[in-house]
């Protein structure tokens, strides 16, 4: 297979402005600075700090997560309007995200606008951006609806005009990776970025695959956080392309389930237990041939090794443990049963899964407790 990966992939994370959109989050300055400091020690290059025009909370993050020093650019989202950007520049920012629409249906319905119009406020902002001494990150607003050929003049000209990057937004999660492959090359006329919502759960193979076809840096949040279903998430990007594609991603990933945890208590939004990488059963085994196996090796039915990410393994006892796994769970607890035990506590722990109950440690030294008294 030909990886067309460029040299290093850079990692925007937006969680502090389109994760603190997901309905219902709401974090505080400080809370921000917390999360970003953390962002910074995991390696981010980017951190998506807020809004700067939408509330004086938002520029006291902006400000602080500025001051605070953090091995990370700051940047904020602006819209293409003067008084955006100089919220931005006054809050400290390093950069600004900004953002135009530039599919048919957002300039007209949204805007009431017209093409002509949009460009002259992108590139007239771009220009605005560069005279308060920011960094500026050109970009598209639901760029997978638009015209291709325009969005590359909006591109092109926004480079002329000063953009030091572009960003393609895939705002409502319709663009597929075989689109994305085909439609990033022609747009490439700086570093550009790859924006991706996960609405219909292609998030993150096509942020991979326009990672693939030129991008240099991808948007994520951590958990996946986002509007509507969310963004492409920064943990199972960077275990993606570094356990399918040999990557180094130069991000320390023993640290990602701690941000992630970290950052569902700040937000109230829990984890699946499900999800990849950080949720509770992402390293969770119960099923006796699942269990033994990986007692034996690991990779038999993990992809990867938990403390790659910050965690550990957890072996769970229930109706479809086997033998190996009880003697395991048991030992680990002080009992070492001899064969004829282990083979009525292992009937009992079936015996109470049988009846839908979760199994916990205490039920089963309970077990281990009657059996071996009984003997
Ligand atoms: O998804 C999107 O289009 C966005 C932009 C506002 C940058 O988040
Ligand atoms: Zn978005």
């Amino acid at each position: 297979m030909i990886v067309l990966f460029g040299e290093s992939t850079r990692f925007f994370d937006t969680t502090l402005r389109d994760g603190e959109q997901t309905p219902g989050v709401c974090l505080t300055p400080a809370e921000k600075l917390e999360i970003a400091t953390y962002l910074a020690e995991v390696g981010v290059h980017v951190i998506e700090a807020g809004s700067a025009a939408a509330s004086v909370g938002e520029r006291e993050s902006i400000r602080a997560i500025a001051d605070a020093g953090l091995a990370a650019e700051c940047c904020t989202y602006v819209r293409a309007l003067a008084g955006d950007i100089d919220l931005a520049a006054d809050a400290g920012a390093d950069s600004v995200h900004l953002v135009v629409p530039v599919s048919d249906l957002h300039i007209a319905t949204k805007l009431r606008k017209t093409r002509e119009q949009v460009c002259e406020m992108a590139w007239s902002a771009v220009e605005y951006a560069k005279s308060r001494g920011l960094i500026v990150e050109l970009s598209g607003e639901d760029a997978s609806r638009a015209d291709q050929a325009f969005l590359a003049e909006v591109f092109r000209e926004g480079v002329e005009r000063g953009a030091d990057r572009l960003c393609f937004c895939d705002t409502v999660g319709l663009l597929t990776p075989e689109r994305a492959a085909a439609i990033i090359p022609p747009l490439l006329f700086a570093p550009l970025s790859i924006h991706c919502h996960d609405d219909l759960g292609f998030g993150l193979a096509t942020t991979v695959a326009a990672l693939r076809a030129g991008a240099t840096c991808a948007h994520v949040t951590v958990n996946g956080l986002g509007e509507r279903a969310g963004n492409t998430s920064l943990e199972e990007l960077v275990m993606a392309l570094e356990v399918l594609y040999g990557k180094k991603t130069g991000i320390r990933t023993e640290e990602l389930y701690h941000l992630s945890t970290r950052v569902a208590r700040l937000t109230g939004v829990p984890l699946a237990t499900n999800k990849p990488i950080v949720g509770e059963m992402a390293f969770t085994h119960e099923s006796g041939i699942h269990a033994h196996g990986v007692m034996r090796d690991a990779s038999t039915y993990e992809p990867l090794q938990p403390e790659r990410v910050g965690r550990k393994r957890r072996i769970v006892l229930g109706k479809h443990s086997g033998s190996a796994a009880v003697e395991a769970a048991l030992r680990e607890m002080g009992y070492a049963p001899d064969a004829a035990q282990l083979a009525e506590i292992v009937a009992r722990i079936k015996q109470v899964g049988d009846t839908g109950m979760r199994i916990t440690d205490a039920d089963i030294m309970a077990i281990a407790d009657t059996v071996m008294e009984l003997e």
